[in-house]
């Protein structure tokens, strides 16, 4: 084996995780529905683990439109939105995306990820700053370290450490903030309003990845209309793989800074665009969002009421108002037989371990859930409390 693949043969942390039989990750789903999935061989659980916050990858409406779409388009486009890859299909949802988000232009991009690398990448270059929240999202990370900007962190939710970082570090181009609206394993909000006062005072740019928050906060508008302060974030970047139930993503800006970046977003000129049935399933997701805003008041209901059952058992929980409730497992080894115990109750969450962020579980709601499905999640924790509070950690 060469020296450069030595290390796969020498990687073990899965396979002593499978040889355990503590391995959380690839499982295999047969099949799901609005609350709950089927694991093959046929056990059922309560999903307490999908982003998929309005409930809407499973509705038939965005089913159906979907497979119309790929019906009257294919099931691919075969190119980049640059060349032979675009739609009215990507061009409406833009339109669309930016009257509902209030910005002027939308670019669509095939995932968020791609979104973020686009408009990173598209922007920042040698000589620009990053500075970056220290819980901000990988896709965030990756693109600013592929931008060949000067790279840097700022302490989580630290505006006064974002000021302090922005008057000290040398910088010949411009500065670029960079933030979650809603932070994936926490659930927590930027600080938005101070980040807003600090970028003002230094000239940089805010860039908020609106992920977990577009869809659900302000009836779906998202952090920056949460905080009132839309219009003081001139960038804003989307994916459709959680609330919008799809795939693709999109950023949000001024016209000319879109139009820019559909000149510059390499992931958007050198990768095929959204396929048309994942971007009709986005435009769908989108109407029901307008005339369905109840889903985005169910979703924070369910949420609260878990962290309050939570609580009640006596596990550690985080607070907040997003559909994302860590639940605090201690350290690895804890956090694995937690899962394990709870899948086998019939829970399905998701197992967190470093180095995505400490060990937890992810435990996230949805506005479909019925009462009887988050019972019988509140049954399976609490069924299981003795044992996973028992163990060291989490003690
Ligand atoms: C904060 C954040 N940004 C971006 C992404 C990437 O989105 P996508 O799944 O559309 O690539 C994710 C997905 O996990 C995310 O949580």
């Amino acid at each position: 084996m060469s020296h450069l693949l030595e290390k796969c043969a020498s990687y073990t942390r899965a396979r002593d995780a499978r040889n355990a039989g503590l391995y959380p990750y690839f499982l295999n789903f047969d099949g799901r529905d609005a609350g709950t999935a089927r694991l093959a061989g046929g056990h059922q659980v309560v999903m307490c683990g999908s982003n998929d916050y309005l409930g809407l990858s499973t509705d038939p409406r965005v089913a159906d439109a979907a497979a119309e779409a790929a019906h009257r388009y294919g099931a691919g486009c075969t190119g980049s939105r640059f060349l032979n890859g675009n739609l009215d299909l990507h061009d409406r949802l833009e339109a669309e995306l930016a009257e509902f988000f209030g910005k002027e232009a939308a670019l669509v991009l095939t995932t968020g990820y791609q979104a973020n690398l686009g408009a990173i990448g598209g922007l920042c270059g040698p000589g620009d700053l990053i500075l970056i929240d220290k819980d901000a999202h990988a896709s965030l990370i990756d693109a600013a370290r592929l931008s060949r900007a000067k790279v840097a962190w700022f302490e989580h939710n630290d505006a006064d450490d974002l000021a302090d970082k922005l008057a000290r570090l040398p910088r010949r181009g411009g500065a670029l903030v960079v933030v979650d609206g809603v932070y994936s394993m926490e659930g927590d909000l930027c600080p938005l309003p101070a980040l807003v006062e600090v970028c003002r005072r230094f000239d940089a740019t805010l860039l908020v990845d609106d992920a977990h928050g577009a869809g659900v906060l302000d009836k779906g508008r998202g952090t920056s209309s949460h905080f009132g302060l839309t219009d003081e974030v001139p960038l804003i970047t989307l994916t459709f793989s959680k609330a919008f139930g799809s795939i693709g993503g999109a950023i949000l800006g001024d016209a000319v800074v879109i139009d820019y970046l559909r000149h510059h977003a390499r992931p958007l000129m050198f990768s095929a665009s959204a396929s048309p049935a994942n971007t009709a399933a986005a435009l769908e997701s989108l109407r029901i969002l307008r005339e369905e805003p109840w889903r985005c008041t169910t979703v924070a209901e369910n949420a609260a009421y878990m962290r309050r059952e939570l609580t009640a058992l006596g596990y550690r929980v985080g607070s907040g108002i997003a559909p994302i409730v860590p639940v605090d497992t201690g350290d690895d080894l804890s956090t694995l037989r937690a899962w394990d115990l709870l899948v086998e109750e019939g829970v399905y969450v998701n197992a967190v371990l470093p180095p995505a962020a400490s060990p937890r579980l992810r435990t996230s709601y949805t506005a479909v859930q019925t009462e009887e499905q988050l019972n019988r999640a509140v049954a399976g924790f609490a069924a299981v409390r003795d044992r996973v509070l028992a163990l060291p950690a989490a003690a």
